[in-house]
């Protein structure tokens, strides 16, 4: 059995880091031409460094900056790669950011931000996907389905977390976006999915794994005893990706060694 995304090109937001440049390597090494979405010039660095490692690996793929909470640049962004690489098949929403503050103490700034990118930045890069999904229409020579999305969802789209109101919403609310665009466009055959991370080690949670202490404290969270890493997550979406889970669809999949089985639990209750 083989993962193959042949002839298939792949926006991955938020790709110049984190799990979104682990999803763009796991992906290009299985065929597929990956979009390296970055939102601004300070990530530009980052993101070609991420091409390159998919280049040197024989891969292929280009950056491109765009801030995924911003209609025109979106919108543009999709147009620029249906004029270079034909078409898109498929969409993994991952940008997302934290700006966590006690409740009372959260600016509508904070909120705002977190909602922008991490919920309105999905809803835009759907959107221009599934049209571009349902104007090219079926082409087997690339795969039984019409189009692929993977949202990047969490584990806080089903754990509430103290002190990041916005970071939670914005997970919760993608798990109805992606249930809805399933059922609406599941006829069509486009197929939507989510992955819930649970602690993977990337630069958004640093201060949970960077002393001795905080790991120690993390992994009382996480039964399987270790932090994941990008590529636990990558695996997963070249998998969801391809017509290998042409069944699966309108589903959030926990990636988080048993973070939602509530360990602190194991010893009371
Ligand atoms: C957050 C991380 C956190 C993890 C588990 C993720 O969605 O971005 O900061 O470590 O959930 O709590």
């Amino acid at each position: 059995m083989e993962i193959s995304l042949r002839n298939q090109v792949a926006v991955v937001t938020g790709a110049s880091s984190g799990i979104g440049s682990g999803i763009a390597k796991s992906l290009a090494s299985a065929g597929a031409t990956i979009i390296v979405n970055h939102s601004s010039e300070r990530s530009t660095d980052e993101a070609k460094a991420v091409l390159k490692e998919i280049t040197d690996a024989g891969g292929t793929g280009i950056t491109y900056q765009c801030d995924v909470s911003k209609e025109d640049q979106v919108v543009k962004m999709f147009q620029d790669v249906v004029s270079q690489f034909g078409t898109v098949d498929i969409l993994i929403n991952n940008a997302g950011v934290q700006k966590d503050s006690k409740f009372t103490e959260m600016t509508l700034d904070q909120w705002n931000t977190v909602i922008g990118i991490n919920l309105t930045g999905q809803f835009l890069c759907a959107r221009e996907a599934i049209k571009e999904f349902l104007r090219r229409g079926i082409d087997t020579s690339r795969s039984v389905a019409c189009g692929k999305i993977i949202h990047i969802s969490s584990v806080h789209e089903i754990i509430p977390w103290a002190g990041h109101a916005n970071y939670a919403s914005s997970k919760g609310a993608i798990r109805m976006l992606m249930q809805t665009l399933a059922q609406e466009y599941g006829a069509d055959k486009i197929r939507v999915n989510s992955i819930c991370p649970g602690a993977i080690q990337t630069p958004i949670n640093k201060d949970a794994w960077s002393t001795p202490e905080a790991l120690d404290s993390l992994l009382k969270l996480i039964p399987y005893n270790r932090i994941g890493q990008p590529q636990d997550i990558g695996n997963l979406a070249a998998f969801i990706a391809s017509d290998l889970a042409d069944y699966i669809t309108g589903t959030s999949i926990f990636v988080d060694g048993g973070m939602t089985t509530f360990e602190s639990f194991s010893t009371g209750g």
